[in-house]
């Protein structure tokens, strides 16, 4: 399959379960686009725009994918403004298309901001006429080490099987 990535990532957790996700893809010979959005004016925790004011300089052309694989982290208990943007304006290349969206956030408990938050994407891709796929939770934890990484890349790779 033609798999998208496309995520918004500030300090780099989103962005490094992607990467995990695009080995294990591409080790099961999907073909895999992975994109890190990047904004003009700047979007981060200490300009934390309103969604209007979010734009978008690499917003990717997902005319060739069949599966966008969507993250974002959670930001005061829901999808971060970026995200929900970021969602939005590729929203018109959606229909039709298979939509997993995934979220990484700081509680250690998926119920606590994150199930809630992948369920956002989940709604806001099939409102725009995507096929919502499970959502992908990697919560926070106090251990250190790769496996919870591993653990929730292998969860995006096993939903595309
Ligand atoms: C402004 C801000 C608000 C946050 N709000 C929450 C929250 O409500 N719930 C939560 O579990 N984590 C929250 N977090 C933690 C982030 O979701 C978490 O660190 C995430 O994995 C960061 O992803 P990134 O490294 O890709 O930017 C917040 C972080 C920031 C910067």
């Amino acid at each position: 399959m033609n798999v998208a990535i496309v995520v918004f990532s500030e300090t780099g957790k989103t962005l490094k379960l992607a990467e995990l996700a695009r080995e294990k893809l591409l080790a099961d010979r999907h073909s895999v686009q992975l994109t890190r959005l990047q904004t003009d004016p700047v979007f981060d925790s200490k300009h934390n725009l309103p969604e209007d004011q979010i734009k978008f300089t690499n917003l990717p052309d997902l005319g060739s994918a069949s599966v966008l694989i969507f993250g974002t982290p959670v930001w005061a208990f829901r999808p971060c403004a970026a995200g929900r943007k970021a969602l939005r304006d590729l929203g018109p290349q959606l229909k039709g298309k298979s939509v997993l969206p995934f979220i990484t956030h700081g509680f250690p408990w998926a119920w606590l901001t994150g199930t809630s938050s992948a369920s956002a994407l989940r709604r806001l891709a099939a409102d725009f006429g995507a096929k919502a796929l499970a959502g992908v939770v990697l919560s926070g934890s106090m251990k250190k080490g790769e496996d919870r990484y591993q653990a929730a890349a292998e969860k995006i790779r096993n939903l595309l099987k």
